[in-house]
C-alpha cells in the first residue's frame, strides 16, 4: 500500500462548475491524485475544465452529471469503474434552494448579517421569496434524493477505496433541527436509533404535500427557506444513518459558511474559496478522524 504522501486520490465532486464546488474541485486537484469535476451542463463543465488546466491542474477530468438523472448517475459509475477501478472521496455539493426569488426585491432588502443567518428575516423576504410546489420538489430530488442515489450507486467502488473512503455532505445551517418549530418532526429527525430512510421519505412527502395545501405554518414547518432547510435536514440525517451502516468509511456532514455565490443571490460575505475549506479538509481527513459529525465550517455542532 502507498503512503500517505505517496497515495493518489480519485475524488468525484457534484456541482463543480462554479461556486463552492469549483474551488472544492480546485483545492482537491492541489492535493494530488486526481478530481472527477462533474457538472449538469456540459458547457459549463468543460468550460471549468479549461479554467483549471490553464492553472497548471492537468489532473481534473470532466463528467457530466445531473444528479437528479440516473442514466447520467450510472453513466458515471461505469466510468469511474472502467477508468480508477474505486472511488476514495465522494463530495456531495450540487445544491438548489427550491425558492422563486426576486434578486433584485431581495438584494434592495439590505438584510443584515446576523438577520439573514437567524432566520428571524422570514418575515421580512415573505414577498421577495416564495416557495411553490414545483420548486420544493426540485430541491428536495437535487440535494436530498440526488445526494442519496448518487451515493448509493457510488459505494461499491467506495468500498474498494484501500484507504478508507470520505463521504462529504455539503449541507446548511439552515438544516439545523432547532430551527424546525415543531417539537415532533425534530425529534424524528433527532432520533437517529429509530430513524429510517423510509421515515425521512415519508417526512420530505408530508412536506411536499403541506406546501400544496399551504399548511407550512401550522404544521410547524420553518419559513426561513423552507424546503431548502428541510433538504439538508434530511441530507445530515442520511449522513448520520449512512455513517452508522458503513463503519469503514469517514461520513460527515458540512455547513460551509455564508458565501458569495449565486445559490446565496450573492448576499454572502465569504468567497468560494474560503467556503470550499471546511468540505475541503473533511475530504481530507486524516485516519482516525470523525464520522457522522455535523460540522459548522471547522467545528463539530449540533444536528
Ligand atoms: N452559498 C452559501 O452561502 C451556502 C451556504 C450553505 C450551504 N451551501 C451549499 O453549498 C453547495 C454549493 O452551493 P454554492 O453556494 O456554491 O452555489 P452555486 O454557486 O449556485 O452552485 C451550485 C452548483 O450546484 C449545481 N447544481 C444544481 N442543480 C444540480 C443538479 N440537478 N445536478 C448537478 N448539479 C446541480 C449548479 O449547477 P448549474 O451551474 O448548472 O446550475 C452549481 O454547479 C450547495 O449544496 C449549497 O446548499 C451554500
Amino acid at each position: 500500500m502507498a503512503s500517505k504522501d505517496e497515495y493518489e486520490r480519485i475524488a468525484v465532486v457534484t456541482g463543480a462548475n462554479k461556486g463552492i464546488g469549483f474551488q472544492i474541485a480546485t483545492q482537491l486537484a492541489a492535493a494530488k491524485g486526481t478530481v472527477v469535476l462533474t457538472a449538469r451542463d456540459e458547457g459549463r463543465g468543460l468550460e471549468a475544465i479549461s479554467k483549471l488546466h490553464k492553472l497548471g491542474f492537468s489532473n481534473v477530468v470532466f463528467y457530466k452529471v445531473d444528479v437528479t438523472n440516473i442514466n447520467n448517475i450510472i453513466s458515471l459509475v461505469g466510468f469511474i469503474k472502467e477508468k480508477f477501478g474505486r472511488l476514495d472521496i465522494l463530495v456531495n455539493n450540487a445544491g438548489t434552494t427550491g425558492m422563486e426569488v426576486d434578486e433584485e426585491g431581495l438584494r434592495a432588502l439590505n438584510i443584515d448579517q446576523a438577520t439573514w443567518i437567524s432566520g428571524k428575516a422570514a418575515n421580512l423576504v415573505k414577498d421577495v421569496m416564495q416557495t411553490t410546489y414545483e420548486k420544493a420538489e426540485e430541491c428536495f430530488n437535487t440535494n436530498y434524493y440526488g445526494t442519496k442515489i448518487l451515493t448509493e450507486a457510488l459505494l461499491p467502488l467506495l468500498n474498494l477505496s484501500t484507504h478508507r473512503a470520505r463521504i462529504v455532505n455539503v449541507s446548511s445551517l439552515r438544516g439545523e433541527l432547532w430551527r424546525i418549530p415543531n417539537e415532533k418532526i425534530r425529534n424524528e429527525f433527532l432520533s437517529i436509533e429509530s430513524l429510517t430512510e423510509q421515515r425521512i421519505h415519508e417526512l420530505l412527502q408530508s412536506f411536499l404535500q403541506d406546501v400544496k395545501q399551504n399548511r407550512l405554518i401550522e404544521n410547524g414547518w420553518p419559513l426561513m427557506l423552507p424546503a431548502y432547510g428541510i433538504s439538508k435536514t434530511a441530507v445530515n440525517a442520511y449522513t448520520r444513518l449512512l455513517a452508522k451502516k458503513h463503519p469503514t468509511m469517514y461520513i460527515n456532514c458540512v455547513h460551509p459558511g455564508y458565501v458569495d455565490t449565486d445559490l446565496s443571490w450573492h448576499t454572502g460575505p465569504m468567497s468560494p474559496e474560503d467556503g470550499a475549506k471546511a468540505p475541503v479538509r473533511l475530504a481530507l481527513l486524516p485516519d482516525g478522524g470523525p464520522t457522522g459529525c455535523y460540522f459548522d465550517q471547522m467545528n463539530v455542532a449540533s444536528f
